[in-house]
């Protein structure tokens, strides 16, 4: 299905063309704190994109996302636009608008060349709402912004996963090409799937469901030989399996994880022959057992760390999307630091913005074989189809074949 896609949406050169009007869509949420962005490894990556296409003429017109509605990373996007330009090396103008007179016109009065960068699209409550591409093609954002352009070029790996109206709607209405970020993700996921069965999954972070759902995909499907799993998944996990105390009953309600704790028990029925949980986490207090939690730990632990390097060791690819355990504490550190360290002697897949950060952090970047935009699009994209391919699929029938 990948190389089909690949050898049938147009790359970047089919719609970098001067004077042509270009809405890319690209994702450049990042974690963020006190408006400072931590690590701006998407902003790098879709760099490439814009500075191919506002060097060959074209008028570039950048919508991205950061953050959700009502979540605290809910941001503007001027500070994104602020690296992005140092990035591009070219001036971008960021405008306080989406879809409104203020930005068409701006968009309008467009030169070669030029770069502007529209408002975080979700401040458009449609934008949230996931749906099939023709309904998504009948937005307000895609029935304003597209007869102002000639071309969508869709370079968001990392929303790719989204059936939302700035990733399919676009394609659905008007020639499309995949960007250089986007390429380069989908050969390397072809290559994965190509060596599925010398392929290890390691899982961590806060995403639970999203962790859960990607874990039982990957396994239904015959993806990855096995999956190590670290961070709040493997508490989650680790409470289906075993006694949980008050106080991590607790926690997990608060948090909204009973249920997924219920998820995460039938998972393990299923295959637990295949998942590899920690037998030991780190918090505060020393060690605990994993059979027997009452603390929220902050990482795995030692005897994990072990066991862990001991699995990765024997594995060609290692994908790893998701920390082990709190990064932004520094003493809980250590368990994404040893794991990383072990997969970078592999041919290691990493994604997600705190992975990539931790991979900076720990020295190990460099010796990454593909640094993906988006952990868990990443995760996805090997076991379900992602709507952004489907739709560019779709309209390269649509408009180049
Ligand atoms: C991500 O960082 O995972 C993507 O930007 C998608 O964001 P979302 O999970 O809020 O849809």
């Amino acid at each position: 299905m990948l190389e089909h896609a690949l050898s049938i949406i147009p790359n970047i050169s089919k719609c970098s063309k001067t004077s042509k009007k270009i809405i890319v869509r690209i994702d450049i949420n990042s974690p963020i704190k006190n408006d400072k962005i931590l690590d701006d490894y998407r902003l790098r990556a879709h760099a490439r994109t814009i500075s191919i296409l506002s060097d060959a003429g074209s008028r570039v017109v950048i919508l991205a996302h950061q953050g959700r509605p009502g979540q605290d990373d809910f941001t503007s996007l001027e500070i994104h636009k602020n690296l992005l330009e140092k990035y591009v090396g070219k001036s971008i103008m960021f405008i306080e608008d989406i879809i409104g007179p203020y930005a068409l016109n701006k968009i309008d009065n467009m030169e070669n060349g030029d770069i502007v960068m529209l408002e975080n699209v979700r401040l458009l409550s449609e934008e949230v709402v996931e749906g099939p591409p023709e309904r998504q093609a009948n937005t307000w954002l895609v029935r304003k912004l597209a007869p102002h352009a000639d071309y969508f070029v869709f370079d968001g790996f990392a929303v790719a996963h989204r059936s939302q109206p700035s990733v399919v709607g676009f394609p659905m209405v008007m020639p499309s090409c995949m960007g250089y970020v986007m390429e380069r993700e989908l050969a390397a996921l072809s290559e994965i799937w190509r060596n599925r069965k010398l392929t290890l999954i390691v899982v961590g972070g806060a995403k639970v469901p999203e962790s859960l759902r990607a874990i039982k995909e990957a396994l239904d499907k015959g993806l990855a030989d096995k999956v190590l799993v670290g961070g709040l998944v493997s508490v989650v996990m680790a409470s289906a399996r075993s006694r949980v105390g008050p106080s991590l009953r607790q926690f997990l309600e608060g948090m909204g994880l009973l249920s997924e704790v219920e998820r995460a028990r039938t998972l393990l029925e299923s295959y637990g022959d295949f998942i590899v949980l920690p037998d030991d986490f780190r918090s505060r207090s020393g060690t605990l057992d994993s059979s027997n939690l009452d603390e929220v730990p902050g990482d795995i632990g030692d005897a994990t760390i072990a066991k862990f390097s001991e699995i990765i060791a024997n594995y060609e690819y290692v994908v790893i999307t998701g920390p082990m355990g709190k990064i932004e504490e520094p003493e809980f550190f250590a368990g994404t630091r040893r794991i990383l360290e072990a997969a970078s002697r592999r041919k290691a897949i990493i994604g997600g913005g705190h992975t990539i950060l931790s991979a900076e952090k720990a020295g190990v970047l460099d010796k990454i074989f593909h640094v993906s935009t988006g952990g868990r699009a990443f995760l996805m994209a090997l076991s379900e189809e992602l709507p952004a391919v489907n739709a560019l699929v779709e309209s390269a029938k649509r408009f180049w074949l």
